[in-house]
């Protein structure tokens, strides 16, 4: 076992993004699948502004924020209790079926296993346990340990102050291309988890494994680095 850890991005790597599509339906929002979509976009944008211009908000801010251009955008009428109810929700998402068994069966080899994510520890934490995975994770790291989002390098620097190692002995999840871009860069060994099929991103370098699914991850923590 040649990785000092294991670090998983959280949304869209975890927990199913898309799942948030249910509760926008349920609010009477047509088309809730692009909505999340753009929503979701929006979301980051804020983070990429907020982190360029060096005026942190922590994620739950810019998650309301979102929604409410999102809505603006869309000429979507929600009131202010049904878009604090969305910005909820966000600590109620389901994990990928594929999660569990793999964070499992890394432990079973006795690699510790972290998050590392925008979100503000209070929601991370509340949507892992309610996710039912928090117990198989040694901690959960936030940006806002460090007022800045990925993938600016000091966020990513948290994982190694944490485990106490050097960049090339963390393996590094996520399924968001920018964050494998991000983390590869910083010098993770980076496993992009493309359970869509997105295209490649073109800015290198280029992630080390790219994985159908966490199902293929263990091959990649315990094969040769
Ligand atoms: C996170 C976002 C980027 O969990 O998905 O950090």
């Amino acid at each position: 076992m040649a990785a000092a850890a294991v670090v998983f991005d959280l949304y869209g790597t975890i927990l199913t993004i898309e799942s948030m599509a249910v509760h926008v339906d349920a609010a009477g929002v047509g088309d809730a699948p692009a909505f999340v979509a753009d929503w979701r976009r929006k979301q980051l944008e804020y983070a990429f502004l907020s982190s360029l211009a060096q005026r942190y908000r922590d994620f739950d801010e810019l998650t309301a924020l979102a929604l409410e251009h999102t809505c603006a955008q869309r000429a979507v009428a929600l009131d202010v209790q049904q878009r604090a109810s969305l910005v909820e929700a966000w600590r109620t998402m389901p994990a990928y079926g594929d999660v569990a068994p793999a964070l499992r069966v890394l432990a079973g080899h006795g690699v510790p296993l972290a998050v590392l994510t925008n979100g503000t520890p209070i929601s991370a934490d509340a949507a892992l346990e309610h996710a039912g995975v928090r117990a198989l994770l040694a901690d959960v790291l936030s940006v806002e340990a460090v007022r800045a989002y990925k993938p600016d390098p000091r966020v990513y620097a948290l994982a190694i102050e944490r485990f106490g190692c050097a960049p090339h002995e963390i393996v590094f999840v996520s399924s968001n291309g920018w964050d494998a871009w991000g983390a590869a860069r910083f010098g993770f060994r980076v496993a992009w988890c493309n359970r869509v099929r997105n295209a490649p991103e073109t800015l290198l370098p280029a992630p080390e494994a790219t994985l159908a699914g966490l199902h293929e991850l263990e091959r990649f923590v315990t094969g040769p680095p």
